[in-house]
């Protein structure tokens, strides 16, 4: 058993600027051929210099910020997912920085909470997003896709992150929330600016009329005022005239005969919009990219239709949108031979995971056949916060792939390099540029 805490990485996980390039699958793989866990210190947060300024909760409290355990295997995060009880969602913070009580219970939404009130949340919308369910967005999801591709092609490619995969997701989710059309761009631009908080370069403390500490907001970013206006917004005029969608929901919805507080519900407002929508942008820019650069790839499709669901899971794994979610360990416990002390943080890297060489046969091929048991952790290592969207998101990929194949084209590119989101969190484009080539026949 390996007794103390590892000394320090030559790569720090938690700097934005180490996946500058995209995931540092070399390093990944370097720690995950290491025995046991690895400790990767953290620069005291909001210290002079500190590069991660700025980054996700920089204003984090002192307690037990002076590092993390790195976990990079895909076995143990199944196992550490599926352990709320050792491994807390609530204690803490989910992300690196730990942040005071106060700001804790200011921002949480379910996803930062422990069962039984995160079961009781869940409970609420969970029968809005079964497989069965979101079949019923079909139609709208392959109208919103088709459009969008036409127009694509019409022009001869251009910005796909810009034209394709930052309006799709944040158009299906806006229609389940029921938030307008005319608002949709704006939402757009509240969560690009939720993001910001999480890279090197942030907001103004007071954008959007934001007087409330950052500490006090999700993502430390005043964006988060935004939302929580908008939400305040639209939650009462669905309570004065309910429609079908999840605002009315969950506006008249119930916990232990209660209605969800206003902040509840605009938490809950917070965590939907940017849950569905930035996650499922950054898969499809990176089907973006591997559409043009694995173009064989999606000619075994064109030719075998039945491969369009492990097609679709291959985007998932590759794309690797979310990199890490974070637990806290709420007593003493062991992960691959590491002990690991009541109260530190645990931090689970998706991002490295889907590349194991122990779970996937040539992680670094990109493969649309491929068949993935065990599964890729895109959508978390299963247990309680397994994410909530997972078909809406496999669907709204998988009907983006289908209307590209049926278009009889090919992006070619990227031109002129990508420009990537800067994150140590979401693993997400910027800027993808291809031109569209017209396929013979
Ligand atoms: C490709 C797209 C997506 C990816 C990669 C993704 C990834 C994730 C991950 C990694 C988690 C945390 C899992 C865990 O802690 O075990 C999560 C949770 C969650 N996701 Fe997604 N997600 C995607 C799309 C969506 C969509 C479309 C929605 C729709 C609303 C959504 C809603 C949520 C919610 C509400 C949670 C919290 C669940 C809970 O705490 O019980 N996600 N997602």
């Amino acid at each position: 058993m390996t007794a103390t805490r590892r000394p320090t990485v030559d790569v720090d996980f938690s700097d934005p600027a180490t996946y500058s390039e995209g995931i540092p699958h070399a390093a990944f793989a370097d720690v995950r051929a290491t025995e046991g866990l690895l400790w990767n210190p953290m620069p005291a947060a909001g210290s002079g210099g500190d590069e991660r300024e700025g980054s996700e909760a920089g204003e984090g409290s002192d307690a037990g910020d002076d590092g993390f355990w790195a976990v990079t295997r895909h076995a143990d995060i199944v196992s550490i997912s599926r352990d709320t009880a050792t491994f807390s969602s609530a204690a803490g913070h989910i992300q690196l920085y730990t942040i005071d009580d106060d700001a804790l219970d200011a921002r949480a939404s379910m996803i930062d909470m422990d069962p039984p009130m995160h079961t009781r949340l869940r409970r609420l919308v969970s029968s809005a997003f079964t497989p069965k369910h979101v079949q019923g967005y079909l139609a709208s999801i392959r109208t919103r896709a088709a459009r969008l591709l036409d127009d694509y092609v019409e022009v001869g490619g251009g910005d796909w992150v810009e034209a394709v995969s930052k309006p799709l997701p944040i158009g299906v989710i806006c229609d389940l929330m029921g938030v307008p059309e005319s608002d949709h761009n704006y939402m757009i631009e509240l969560t690009d600016h939720l993001v910001e908080g999480t890279s090197s370069r942030p907001l103004d403390p007071d954008a959007y009329g934001n007087t409330t500490e950052l500490r006090l907001l999700p993502f430390n970013s005043p964006a988060a005022h935004g939302v929580n206006e908008y939400a305040r917004h639209l939650g009462d005029k669905r309570r004065a005239n309910p429609t079908d969608d999840l605002v009315s929901r969950l506006v008249h919805a119930e916990v232990d005969g209660e209605q969800l507080t206003d902040a509840e519900f605009a938490r809950f407002f917070q965590l939907m919009i940017f849950a569905g929508n930035e996650t499922t942008r950054s898969t499809m820019s990176h089907l973006g990219v591997a559409m043009a650069v694995f173009g064989q790839q999606f000619d075994r499709l064109r030719t075998d239709a039945a491969l369009l669901d492990s097609a679709t899971e291959e985007i998932l794994r590759w794309a690797s949108a979310i990199m890490y979610f974070r637990r806290t360990a709420m007593v003493d416990t062991e992960v691959a031979g590491t002990r690991i002390a009541k109260g530190d943080k645990v931090v689970m890297w998706y991002a490295s995971a889907n590349f194991d060489e122990e779970a996937f046969t040539d992680p670094q091929e990109f493969d649309v056949g491929r068949q993935t048991v065990p599964a890729h952790v895109a959508f978390g290592g299963g247990g309680a916060h397994f994410c909530l969207g997972a078909s809406l998101a496999r669907l709204e990929i998988k009907v983006l792939i289908e209307e590209y194949l049926a278009r009889r084209v090919e992006l070619v590119g990227p031109v002129g390099g990508l420009k990537r989101v800067s994150s140590n969190f979401v693993h997400g484009l910027e800027r993808a540029e291809f031109t569209v080539q017209k396929l013979g026949r």
